[in-house]
C-alpha cells in the first residue's frame, strides 16, 4: 500500500484542515457535493470539514437504512443542527432490506449493504443534487484490513480498483484516507464536534447488519437493536474501545415460565484497543455481565441466553461479520 499514514502525533489539525478544505473546495468548484453523515466520528468529522470548505453547497444526508440503532437518525440530525449544518433523512429501509433478503454469507451482506448505497442510494442522491462528488470519511484502518483481504469494508471502492465514476456516475473525495481513528477523533475536536460526537465508540458501516449472523430481516435487526442499547447502557462507563451485540443464527434450548423455550442467542462483545488493529477483551466484572444477562433476557423478546466474548483480535475480529 503506498498511503502513508499521518498519526495523531504528527498530525497538525488546524493546517490539516486548511489543507483538506482548499482539496475540497478546488475539486467541487462552484459545484455542490454530497455526503452521507452516520454520526459516527468519521461521517461526522469529514461533514465538518466539507461544510467548512463549502458551506451550504455540501449537501449532508442521513440515510435511514432501517439498520441503524434507537432514535440514532434523530438524535444525531439535531446534534447537528445545533452546529448549523442542515441535514435531511431520506428513508431507504426498503432498498436495504431488499438487497440483503435471502442473504446469509457475511461478505456478500457486506457487499448488498455497499452495492445499496453506492449503486442506489448515493448515485439518486448525487443525481438529484446535479453533483459529480461525494464525500467520503473513509479512514486508513478501512484502506488497510481490505486490501490485506480481512475483511471488506463497506465503504472502499477505488483501492479494490473499482473506477466509481464509471460504476455509478461520481467521484468520491476521501480526505481523512490517511488517519486512524486516534487522529481523526483529535480533528474532530479542533473542527468543533461536541465530545458526544468525537468520542463516540466506532459503528461499522454496515451497521447492525454486521451484527446479525443469519438473515438480516427488520425483525432480527429489531432483536439486535434492542439488545444493542441495553448493551451501550450499561456499558458506556466502562471507557472502553468499542461494545456491542450480536444476534446469533442458531437456537438454544432454554425454559421459559416452566416450558421448553428454544430460543434465540445473543453474544456481548467489549474490546480494549486503540485503533481496532488490535483488541483484548475487557476484564468486565462478573456482577456487571450477570446484569447485562438479566436485562437482556428480561427486555428482549425470544432470547434465552447471553454470552460474553473472552478472545483477542486476532484471530477474532471485532465484529462479528
Ligand atoms: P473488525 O470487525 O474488522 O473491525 O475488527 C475493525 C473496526 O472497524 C469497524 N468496522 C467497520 N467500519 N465499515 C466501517 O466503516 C465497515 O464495513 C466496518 N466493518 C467493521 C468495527 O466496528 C471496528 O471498529
Amino acid at each position: 500500500m503506498t498511503l502513508e499514514e499521518i498519526s495523531v502525533q504528527d498530525l497538525n489539525p488546524e493546517a490539516f484542515i486548511k489543507e483538506k478544505g482548499d482539496e475540497i473546495s478546488s475539486a467541487v468548484g462552484q459545484g455542490v457535493a454530497v455526503n452521507a453523515l452516520s454520526g459516527g466520528v468519521d461521517s461526522s468529522a469529514v461533514t465538518m470539514l466539507g461544510h467548512r470548505a463549502l458551506g451550504e453547497r455540501l449537501k449532508t444526508y442521513f440515510i435511514d437504512s432501517g439498520l441503524m440503532r434507537e432514535g440514532e437518525a434523530d438524535h444525531i440530525i439535531a446534534l447537528f443542527e445545533d452546529l448549523g449544518v442542515p441535514v435531511e433523512k431520506i428513508n431507504a429501509q426498503n432498498a436495504f432490506f431488499d438487497a440483503l433478503k435471502g442473504v446469509v454469507d457475511p461478505e456478500e451482506k457486506r457487499e448488498a449493504v455497499t452495492h445499496t448505497f453506492y449503486a442506489i442510494v448515493f448515485a439518486d442522491l448525487a443525481k438529484r443534487c446535479g453533483t459529480k462528488y461525494v464525500l467520503q470519511g473513509t479512514n486508513y484502518t478501512d484502506v488497510e484490513e481490505t486490501v490485506a483481504g480481512i475483511k471488506r469494508q463497506h465503504n472502499i471502492i477505488e483501492q479494490l480498483g473499482i473506477d466509481p465514476e464509471e460504476q455509478y456516475g461520481y467521484r468520491i473525495l476521501e480526505p481523512l484516507i490517511a488517519l486512524r481513528k486516534p487522529a481523526i477523533r483529535a480533528l474532530g475536536k479542533t473542527l468543533g464536534l461536541p465530545e458526544e460526537l468525537y468520542r463516540r465508540p466506532p459503528f461499522p458501516g454496515p451497521a447492525l447488519a454486521a451484527r446479525v449472523i443469519g438473515e438480516v430481516t427488520p425483525e432480527r435487526v429489531e432483536t439486535v437493536r434492542r439488545a444493542t442499547s441495553i448493551v451501550e447502557e450499561k456499558l458506556a462507563d466502562t471507557g472502553a474501545f468499542q461494545y456491542l451485540a450480536i444476534l446469533h443464527q442458531d437456537r438454544v434450548t432454554g425454559i421459559r415460565d416452566g416450558k421448553r423455550d428454544y430460543g434465540l442467542q445473543i453474544e456481548v462483545r467489549c474490546w480494549e484497543s486503540e485503533d481496532a488493529k488490535t483488541g483484548s477483551p475487557t476484564r468486565l466484572p462478573f456482577d456487571l455481565l450477570e446484569e447485562l444477562s438479566q436485562s437482556i433476557t428480561d427486555q428482549v423478546s425470544g432470547v434465552v441466553s447471553v454470552t460474553y466474548n473472552i478472545t483477542g483480535k486476532p484471530p477474532s475480529t471485532i465484529e462479528a461479520l
